[in-house]
């Protein structure tokens, strides 16, 4: 399956941090800051500052979440909010079954599935967290653990319904801790939690589901993280807070693969960012692209056989990532087969 398919994600979850008028102004400036990003940006904020978020991110890219939400639709239930306010309100996603959650605040997988069918109910994305204690880690119960999670907090969840549902691991031991999961853990748990997805709603969903992975996730470690092929994105949390960590993650993201570069490329060409940079027709840059995958093709046959395919690339890809997203614009780039002889032709400027 290729993971570009599925939506990727970078989702902010800000705690109980920011006021509103904090609220405001990190958003002014989260919102040019990743007007540019490839993938669906969201902040899950504080209740008290969703008026202002969803005032400030108005006609962006970036999409509002809340933090949590009660499972009745009103009633006797003095300080909680329910998921039909944050819809009325226009908010799109919201946290549910977070470990902090879990941990000081009595949440069981009973609630967050109460919680998930309720958001559901009301047209909210629900973004299911689940994940370990070390210590379940250390006993070696860390599958075990998350199968019960997915499998209580998705309980009468229908197929149809899983479309809207968006699963965080969240590894307890790394939230907050700067302890990140191995890019390799991060990987074997997604992996697995896409299998019990995929044992109950069958392959096809479960290659659509977005996972996101979330606990001390940062511009330095994003790249390793994301470029895993069941990992969608990151539910980000202390990065979440500062604008440049939050979009050097978006940035991580994009360079984490070459489909992922590639995909970006082509967002850039259907948005016309391309044109922009380039002052070129569309006409002129169909006709370079032709002659570039042509030449490009002619070359990969020519590297094909050659043991030293993976030397060659060596300086482009170091190139490439070095390069700021606004640098790539005018650089097609051609991938070709996989691996183990994957071919990576980065050619030319057409500015
Ligand atoms: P962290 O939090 O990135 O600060 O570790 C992640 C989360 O709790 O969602």
């Amino acid at each position: 399956m290729d993971k570009t398919k599925r939506k990727a994600i970078i989702a902010g979850n800000w705690k109980m941090n920011k006021t509103p008028s904090e609220a405001k102004a990190l958003l002014e400036a989260v919102v040019p800051a990743v007007k540019d990003a490839d993938c669906e940006v969201i902040a899950c904020v504080p209740f008290v500052d969703l008026s202002v978020a969803l005032e400030t991110t108005k006609g962006s890219n970036v999409k509002i979440g809340a933090e949590n939400c009660h499972w009745a639709e009103s009633g006797a239930f003095t300080g909680e909010i329910s998921a039909l306010m944050l819809k009325e309100m226009g908010v799109e996603y919201v946290v549910l079954g977070h470990s902090e959650r879990r941990q000081y605040f009595g949440e069981t997988d009973e609630t967050v599935n109460k919680r998930t069918k309720a958001a559901l109910a009301a047209g909210l994305k629900p973004i299911v967290c689940v994940g370990e204690l070390l210590w379940e880690r250390e006993c070696d119960i860390t599958e075990e653990v998350i199968a019960r999670q997915i499998k209580l907090d998705l309980f009468n969840v229908t197929a149809d319904e899983l479309k809207n549902i968006v699963i965080a691991y969240e590894p307890v031991w790394a939230i907050g801790t700067g302890k990140t999961a191995s890019p390799e853990q991060a990987q074997e748990i997604h992996a697995f939690i896409r299998s019990i997805v995929a044992n109950k709603y069958g392959k096809e969903i479960a290659d659509n589901t977005s996972i996101l992975y979330g606990g001390s996730c940062k511009p330095s470690n994003a790249k390793e993280l994301f470029a895993n092929p069941d990992v969608d994105g990151g539910l980000i949390g202390g990065a979440a807070l500062k604008v440049a960590d939050f979009k050097g993650i978006i940035d991580a993201f994009i360079f984490s693969s070459p489909s992922r570069i590639a995909a970006t490329l082509i967002s850039m060409c259907r948005s016309g960012d391309i044109f922009i940079h380039t002052g070129i027709t569309l006409a002129e840059t169909l006709l370079s692209f032709i002659l570039v995958l042509t030449a490009g093709i002619l070359l990969a046959i020519l590297l094909w056989a050659s043991d030293t395919v993976s030397g060659i690339l060596e300086p482009y890809l170091v190139i490439l990532n070095s390069l700021p997203k606004s640098a790539l614009a005018p650089v097609l780039i051609v991938w070709l087969g996989n691996n183990p002889k994957t071919i990576i032709v980065t050619a030319i400027s057409i500015a």
